[in-house]
């Protein structure tokens, strides 16, 4: 292995084809991301063989438009990294198989990605990162987890949503109130044009589960209670006003925030732990971000990914990969826990849609 180790991050299990670089030496080179959220517009969420087909058509020239940026040749890559799940069969497979293929004709290794270890680890690519042990909360379309991470691949599941994950929420909301896909940055925008009218009732949904003990989440009795208050408004006026979608949205946002900032209290007591890392989608929602700097900021040190690293991206899994490499090099043993290891085998090609993280 070279001295200056650098990886080659492929991102496809969902909606966004990611592609990056990292080198040891520079961090990340290049990064390139295409969006499919106008493919799926239409359809008000991801459609999973219109998703492949694009992962397809973009993955290819995606990787040889960020080598060429980079100013990399396929000699100086020491190995490729790709997510092989959790996500969708088939967006993963294309990831999986072009990853796959490119380190058996370049005569690389390759490492297989837990996405949401991706995830998780984005924040320490920051100028500052977290030191180890953190709490963190994984806040994504497909999760909402909270994870202890005592160190590199050792994660202990606290809590996670029993049903929708939050993301998912924001995203049945916006589909409720009609405001497009993805739904988390609608929900959130439409909530911002909220301006309370003294005369018109502030709408306040119940905090889902946090009555109970215990570090699980639930949303979807959130996104009942939205529906139910759709429904009588629709029965009453005859149809949904602009403030009232902003009422609404505000409402919700504020429920889920309050939620997961609860959550996250709870979890940093019971473990002693001071450092809290958000990541995923909705690490990227604004009102949280606000939300968690004025509840928690004073008692404990708080780390994100910044905006583009905190929704799906080649650049975290690219990182994730490296640190797979470099504790592979360095200390020859086995693969970290969460990997399923570094393969220079032949072109066995497994993804795994369902792949809990720990
Ligand atoms: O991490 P991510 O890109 O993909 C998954 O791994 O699922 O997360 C996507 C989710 C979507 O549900 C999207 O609506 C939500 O993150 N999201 C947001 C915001 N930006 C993205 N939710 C709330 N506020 C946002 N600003
Ligand atoms: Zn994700």
């Amino acid at each position: 292995m070279s001295e200056n180790i650098i990886v080659l991050g492929i991102e496809t299990s969902c909606d966004e084809t990611g592609v990056a670089l990292y080198s040891q030496n520079n961090g990340i080179m290049a990064e390139m991301l295409r969006s499919q959220a106008e493919i799926h517009s239409n359809y008000g969420g991801v459609v999973p063989e219109l998703a492949s087909r694009d992962h397809v058509r973009t993955l290819l020239p995606l990787i040889r438009e960020t080598m060429d940026q980079a100013g990399v040749q396929q000699e100086d890559i020491t190995g490729i990294a790709y997510t092989a799940g959790p996500g969708l069969m088939g967006a993963l497979f294309v990831g999986a198989c072009v990853g796959r293929s490119l380190a058996f004709a370049w005569q690389k290794p390759s490492v297989e990605i837990h996405h949401m270890e991706g995830h998780l680890l984005a924040p320490l690519m920051e100028a500052e990162p977290p030191a180890f042990p953190f709490i963190a909360l994984l806040v994504s379309g497909g999760h909402t987890q909270l994870i202890r991470a005592n160190d590199w691949g050792q994660y202990e599941l606290l809590g996670s949503s029993l049903d929708d994950a939050a993301g998912e929420a924001f995203d049945k909301v916006a589909r409720m109130l009609d405001l497009g896909y993805p739904g988390g940055p609608k929900v959130a925008a439409c909530a911002e044009t909220f301006d309370h009218d003294p005369a018109v009732p502030e709408i306040v949904f119940p905090k889902p589960m946090v009555d109970r003990p215990g570090l699980d989440f639930s949303f979807s009795g959130l996104k009942t209670a939205v529906l139910n208050r759709i429904q009588m408004i629709k029965a009453e006026q005859g149809a949904i006003k602009p403030g009232d979608k902003a009422n609404i949205c505000a409402a919700f946002q504020r429920a889920v925030v309050d939620t997961l900032i609860l959550k996250c209290k709870r979890a940093l007591k019971q473990t002693g732990v001071k450092r809290l890392v958000l990541a995923g989608g909705v690490s990227a929602n604004k009102m949280l971000r606000q939300s968690v700097a004025e509840q928690l900021s004073g008692e404990y040190d708080i780390y994100y990914p910044r905006p583009r690293w905190c929704t799906d991206n080649g650049a975290m899994i690219a990182f994730a990969g490296y640190q797979h490499f470099k504790r592979f090099h360095h200390h020859s043993g086995q693969p970290l826990q969460g990997s399923r290891g570094i393969s220079k085998d032949m072109l066995a090609i497994k993804v795994l849609p369902r792949w809990p993280l720990c």
